[in-house]
């Protein structure tokens, strides 16, 4: 059989791997694949960059739009990134044209996932891209293929090795979120805007992909709850280390009686749970399954060589005429997201307040909790550090960290705006929630 022809628009790090990689490992991807691969066309912003690939004998093309149209090319390999042009059109235009694709482009999947797979579908092409999850570890395939008959009840999981290696960092050296965000931007895991990691937009679009192979959806990321993790303190993870909890920015996509709820935030593990042993930027997904024990996946979630790893593995795909539909059944079949509003989330919760040192505080927070029926598991005052023996600084706020059984997310905003207006606390309250295995 004549190879597979590729046309890879992106030479960044993912780029000039996936190049070398197939030119490296040829006869061993032609071998698992029964055909060879050959990447006989690029594009990339700069043709004169320096990237340590051999790219003699491959042409040039002038634009992505013409790499992805052109009729030497079988399948699109896209690796720019962006959620809009040009990735978005020159993906199009390939399917379009009966074409293949390959992309590891989350932004793009969750904005525009469903036209795109439309449009696979219409023209008979492929539209793959588990690089768009958790880098190299191969979940949109577990998911698409490997569970296939099984019903999942939840799928959640540490998406975003900046967030993780931040919150790792600072409960290890009790380091501050600004000194390890620091750290992550020198060290290169940040994105170029960090908004985009640490308050969790990152993790809602990798969500939104898994919530959508999970549970049979079309992707909606104006579905997902998020909440980042700059206002963590390295208090909060002390606290939970000593209450049996790490701290981990989860993405969670659970079925309810309300719908899908699809949530990104600070979340409570416990010590014991598969993912709270994942540290620094590793990337881990759990799938509950009907009638199965959790899978956990764990590992790299993002990097030149497990990226182009997850990239080459759906080319293999595509080489050896392996068709799936892109979100593991027809588009048609796919259901309108029910969203199932965060109010009404169930759920332990960790609250610590910075209460005024006064006489009758305690109280008041107890009353108003007890009037949205919020029963406590712990409840723990204590002396900041460093306080005067002499009772001169009584009036420093003492932190009050509580843990409450499960109750319902707008009792829980309803109790603390009731305790907020009572001006009995410091700033605002920490909220973290707690999420059993
Ligand atoms: N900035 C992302 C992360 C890279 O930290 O995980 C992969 O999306």
């Amino acid at each position: 059989m004549a190879p597979l022809k590729v046309g890879i628009a992106g030479l960044g790090t993912v780029g000039a791997e996936v190049v070398r990689l197939i030119e490296e490992q040829g006869r061993l991807l032609s071998a698992r694949s029964g055909r060879g691969i050959r990447v006989v066309a690029v594009t990339a912003r700069s043709k004169v960059k320096k990237r340590g690939v051999n790219l003699r004998g491959i042409e040039w093309a002038k634009s992505p739009l013409a790499l992805a149209t052109d009729p030497n090319v079988d399948c699109f390999v896209e690796l720019m990134g962006g959620s809009g042009d040009p990735a978005f059109s020159a993906i199009e235009a390939a399917l379009k044209a009966g074409k293949s694709v390959v992309t590891a482009n989350k932004a793009l999947i969750a904005r525009h996932g469903i036209r795109l797979a439309k449009a696979a579908e219409k023209h008979g092409g492929t539209l793959n891209f588990e690089a768009a999850v958790a880098g190299g570890i191969p979940i949109i395939k577990t998911l698409r293929e490997g569970l296939a008959g099984t019903t999942v009840n939840r799928v959640y999981g540490i998406l975003n090795g900046t967030c993780n290696y931040i919150l790792s960092r600072m409960e290890q050296e009790g380091l501050t979120f600004a000194e390890c965000l620091k750290d992550a931007q020198r060290l290169g895991y940040a994105e170029a805007n960090p908004s985009f990691d640490v308050d969790g937009h990152d993790t809602a679009q990798k969500l939104a992909i898994l919530a959508s192979l999970a549970f049979g959806t079309k992707v909606s990321q104006s579905a997902i709850y998020v909440e980042g993790i700059s206002s963590i303190k390295p208090e909060d993870l002390r606290a939970a280390e000593e209450l049996g909890y790490r701290v981990k920015l989860l993405g969670v996509a659970v079925r309810t009686a309300k719908g899908i709820e699809q949530r990104v935030h600070p979340t409570m593990v416990p010590k014991s749970s598969s993912i709270a042993q994942v540290m620094g930027v590793t990337n881990a997904v759990t799938i509950d399954g009907e009638g199965i024990p959790p899978i956990t996946l764990v590992g790299p979630g993002a990097g030149g060589a497990a990226t182009a790893a997850s990239v080459i593995a759906d080319i293999a795909d595509i080489a050896r005429g392996v068709h799936t539909t892109p979100f593991g059944r027809p588009v048609e079949k796919l259901r309108e997201t029910k969203k199932a509003p965060m109010e009404r989330h169930e759920g332990g919760y960790y609250i610590r307040l910075m209460a005024r040192d006064v006489a009758g505080t305690a109280a008041k927070i107890a009353t108003h909790l007890a009037k949205e029926k919020i029963s406590l598991e712990s409840i723990v005052q204590r002396h900041p550090d460093g306080i005067d023996p002499t009772g001169a600084g009584k009036s420093s706020p003492m932190p009050i960290i509580l843990i409450t059984y499960a109750t319902h997310e707008d009792a829980v905003r309803r109790a603390l705006a009731a305790v907020q207006h009572d001006k009995i606390i410091n700033g605002k309250p920490q909220v973290i929630r707690i999420e059993k295995n």
